[in-house]
């Protein structure tokens, strides 16, 4: 049985059967304890070995810190003062060795940094174990929400011919022999939103989730070149509604941590961020801050504080800027709406100032910017005017014109960073720690 269920269901008087990784080794005069973790939870369970049991003589050297074991026995409560309950074995096999002079995971916490540079045994670690069934499990309640809600999964292209924030951060895509493969220029994907579009025009309410690449050489904590990102996309649908619908589901998935991953969440408010309960519990209980660009940059320009870069109508927010605005203003997530056309992507419908866009960013506090969306341009011929003005080629996006000209309607959708939110439920500082193999500029 796994250690999680075991530990769920206390089989006191049981005959068990565990299967997992030695984390420690300790020996008295009669007795050898050993706590294993099979990666169900957090927790080990401690098995007791009295030297005489079947198996223990001809393998008791070998039982170290790593190795994989196979141990028989039988539940009994603990006397044990911080576990309820311990194995008491009957039998026990080593599955595989682990030479304790080699094995560069130790006994001691070894640093995230230290971590990284061996992305294939980290997950063996108790931070990274924990991050990743929170991650499987957030990822499984993505899916929940929005299938609750009547939403369908399109599976969108990771090969396209589409620059969609038209940042030109493309990972070009080509046969080995270099020929031209798809006949035109291909990359992977920035954002499977456009593609979303075709759907949610057809079956209203669609969502994509998968890997999104991105070429830029950002050396942050908050930037990976493979990230996942949550998409969804609805028809009919303006932008306060898609507001409304980003402040929902992050909520939904806060609460859905809190509600099935306690012990793995207990772990970062005791060892990575001790204020992360607080600070979760707040955003719970509180209506997200919903501002426009231009009252930020009053606000910004207002605080009287000096930032790296002075806050300006028509510049981009800079992360200091957006973590500004929610820990020191509103102490609460803030959603910005109203940017400048000129520093947003082409798709946003054009607000009737002629300046701005019908875009909206939900800002975090300790993350700064978590989701990017917008009320897309429904308008054919303001949607071709802008492609114009950017000096793209129309007749590359006549299919997405296209969705304009047949049975065009309102709609809008928005971008979730799935590390990003997995930063600020976890506590964790740094993107790189809360995806199994991160992808970084110079990094692979
Ligand atoms: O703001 P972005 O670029 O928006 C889009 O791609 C839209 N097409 C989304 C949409 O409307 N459907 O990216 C969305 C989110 C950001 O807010 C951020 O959380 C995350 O994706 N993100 C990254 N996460 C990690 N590493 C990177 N390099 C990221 N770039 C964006
Ligand atoms: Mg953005």
């Amino acid at each position: 049985m796994r250690i999680n269920r075991i530990l769920r269901t206390k089989p006191f008087g049981h005959e068990l059967e565990i299967k997992g990784w030695v984390r420690t080794r300790r020996d008295s005069k009669t007795v050898s304890f050993i706590e294993i973790n099979d990666g169900s939870c957090l927790e080990n369970l401690q098995v007791v070995i009295d030297p005489g049991i079947p198996g223990f003589d001809s393998v008791a050297r070998e039982i170290n810190t790593g190795c994989a074991v196979t141990v028989h026995g039988v539940a009994r409560k603990s006397p044990a003062r911080g576990q309820e309950m311990e194995v008491e074995a009957s039998s026990i096999a080593l599955t595989g060795g682990c030479d304790p002079a080699a094995y560069p995971l130790q006994k001691k916490r070894h640093s995230l940094e230290f971590l990284r540079t061996i992305s294939h045994l980290r997950p063996r670690s108790n931070v990274i174990g924990a991050v990743t069934r929170i991650r499987s499990r957030l990822s499984f309640a993505v899916h929940r929400f929005f299938h609750e809600r009547g939403f369908c999964q399109v599976h969108t292209p990771v090969i396209t011919a589409n620059d969609c924030e038209g940042a030109g951060e493309i990972f070009r895509v080509a046969a080995a022999d270099g020929g031209d493969f798809f006949g035109r220029p291909a990359g992977l994907t920035v954002s499977g939103q456009l593609e979303a579009e075709a759907y949610a025009l057809a079956l209203g309410r669609v969502y994509t989730f998968g890997p999104t690449f991105r070429a830029e050489n950002s050396h942050t904590s908050r930037h990976l070149a493979e990230f996942w990102m949550i998409e969804p996309e609805m028809a009919f649908c303006d932008l306060e509604e898609d507001i409304d619908l980003a402040e929902e589901f992050l909520k939904y998935l806060i609460l859905y941590a809190f509600d099935n991953c306690s012990a793995d969440l207990a772990l970062f408010s005791r060892f990575v961020d001790k204020g992360l309960e607080k600070r979760l519990r707040r955003v719970l209980e509180h209506d997200f801050a919903r501002i426009t660009y231009t009252e930020a940059v009053e606000l910004l320009q207002k605080s009287g504080r000096s930032f790296e870069f002075p806050a300006e109508w028509g510049m981009g927010l800079q992360s200091e800027h957006e973590r500004h605005l929610c820990e020191e203003v509103f102490n609460a997530p803030v959603v910005v709406t109203g940017y400048p056309a000129d520093i947003k992507p082409f798709y946003m419908r054009r607000n009737d100032d002629g300046k701005t866009v019908a875009a909206m960013d939900v800002l975090f506090p300790g993350i700064g910017e978590i989701a990017g969306g917008s009320q897309r341009e429904e308008r054919p011929e303001r949607l071709e005017a802008v492609m114009r003005e950017r000096g793209m080629d129309p007749a590359a996006y006549q299919w997405y014109l296209d969705l304009r000209r047949f049975g065009s309607a309102p709609h809008a959708g928005f971008g979730v960073g799935f590390e990003r939110l997995l930063l600020f439920v976890t506590g964790m500082k740094n993107v790189r720690d809360v995806i199994p193999f991160p992808r970084t500029p110079g990094h692979i």
